[in-house]
């Protein structure tokens, strides 16, 4: 497993598999590991766990690796991140400060707020493709692996709309040869991979593979990829929440979210243009799921803000809340209130796992391109061109149920 960007998610998430393995803790929120697939019909009843059902690679079979723009080791910031207790890093502290990033790839205008001191040196961006495919081959090499599967888990990028250069194979190849500056240096990894048959996920809310050549070259070296942003905390109770109130005929006026969080992503997510990456991310799910209008009597006058605010006492502990203004029978007017008090990289983690291990089962049943069955992860799912993305958690979980279980010859399940 590669993952650009050794933060607290992908510590947590090494850190989790790790106990997991020896049997010192459970991998709570992992649907490959906790999950269950019916097979057949209710009466029959047949439901193994989907570890049973498929052939997905085992915890004992990773190896980890990644890249970052600092050079401590995985133990050393999992530490800093404080998101697990001491007894738990203790128990694998030797396996985590093994974990040491390879230099990142990094131009310091997509992410402001950091100063990397662990960075490659490259003349052009294709160059730097180069060092990263090298990487990725030392790595399979020296771990004796035969496949790896990549996930951003790095900062949030400023927000980039595609350009001229993300049209086409060749335009990304040009523009990698002259340092266009629409090129970022999630693409650089993206690109790497997609070019060593990498499958790649992206759980940051930047554009990294959510563009024509990106589809292009992912379909030309069939390599299945996914995106974009883990859904976890605030987008993931809007997702369960806003299906069940739309399902009831509920109508909305207003729908109020901000967040407070200390750690490393909400200091960059404290760059107003990064945080207007996630912003965008997090703004189009209700307006998908509530469709305003087919619905304009309920829906058509929502007004939905999103806010995230930087403050260091709460660390990884991210506190979500939300108003909803809702109303019922005559126009009477309801309120909700939600006080998630979460833990960012205890949610992301398992998405982290359940994404590899899928995109991987992916690639060996030949899949390739977009895995739009894999949206259930993601807050802002990529979609096919022209097509709006389902938000909806329930219709996404029945979508990947579905694909995994045509993945081993049994029939779709369209209703419970
Ligand atoms: N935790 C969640 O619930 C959640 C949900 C959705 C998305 N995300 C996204 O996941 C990402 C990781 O979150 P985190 O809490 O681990 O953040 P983090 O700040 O702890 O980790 C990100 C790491 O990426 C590194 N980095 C930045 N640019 C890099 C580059 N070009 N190459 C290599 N490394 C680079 C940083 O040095 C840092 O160590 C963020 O983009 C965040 O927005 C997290």
């Amino acid at each position: 497993m590669l993952l650009p960007g050794l933060g607290a998610v992908a510590t947590t998430f090494i850190a989790g598999v790790l106990l997991s393995r020896r049997g010192l803790a459970r991998p709570v929120g992992s649907l490959t590991q906790m999950g269950t697939l019916r097979l057949g019909s209710r009466a029959d009843d047949p439901t193994p766990s989907i570890r049973e059902a498929l052939p997905l690679t085992t915890l004992d079979d990773l190896a980890f690796g990644g890249w970052d723009i600092f050079p401590e080791n995985a133990l050393e910031v999992a530490r800093d991140a404080g998101v697990l207790e001491p007894h738990h890093l203790d128990a694998v502290a030797e396996e985590l400060a093994r974990i040491e990033p390879m230099k990142g790839a990094f131009y310091p205008r997509y992410v402001r707020r950091l100063n990397g001191t662990h960075v490659k040196e490259a003349e052009s961006k294709a160059d730097m493709v180069a060092q990263i495919r090298e990487d990725i081959r030392r790595f399979l090499r020296e771990h004796g692996a035969e496949r790896a599967v990549a996930i951003w888990c790095g900062s949030t990028e400023v927000f980039l709309a595609p350009s001229a250069v993300h049209q086409s194979i060749e335009a990304f190849e040009a523009g990698l040869a002259k340092n266009d500056p629409s090129i970022s240096s999630s693409q650089i990894y993206a690109w790497a991979c997609l070019k060593e048959r990498v499958p790649f996920a992206n759980g940051a809310p930047n554009l990294t593979i959510d563009f024509p050549a990106a589809w292009q070259l992912a379909r030309e070296m069939r390599v299945p990829i996914a995106g974009k942003d883990f859904k976890t905390g605030q987008t993931l109770m809007k997702t369960i929440l806003a299906p069940g109130l739309k399902a009831r005929s509920l109508g909305l006026r207003g729908w109020f979210s901000t967040n407070i969080l200390g750690n490393r992503d909400g200091e960059v997510l404290d760059d107003p243009d990064s945080f207007k990456t996630k912003e965008v991310s997090k703004l189009g799910v209700l307006e998908d799921i509530l469709q305003p209008e087919r619905y304009p009597d309920l829906y058509g006058d929502l007004y939905h803000k999103v806010r995230i605010e930087f403050y260091p006492p709460h660390g990884d502990a991210k506190e979500g809340w939300d108003n909803i203004d809702l109303f019922g029978w005559l126009g009477y007017r309801m309120q909700i209130k939600v006080n998630f008090l979460c833990r960012d990289s205890i949610l992301a983690a398992p998405l982290v796992l359940d994404l590899a291990l899928l995109l991987d089962l992916a690639a060996r049943a030949g899949l390739h391109g977009n895995q739009e069955w894999l949206s259930f992860y993601f807050k802002s799912p990529m979609t096919g061109e022209g097509l709006q993305a389902e938000h909806d958690l329930f219709v996404q979980s029945m979508e990947l149920q579905n694909t995994l279980r045509q993945m081993v010859g049994a029939e779709p399940i369209v209703h419970p």
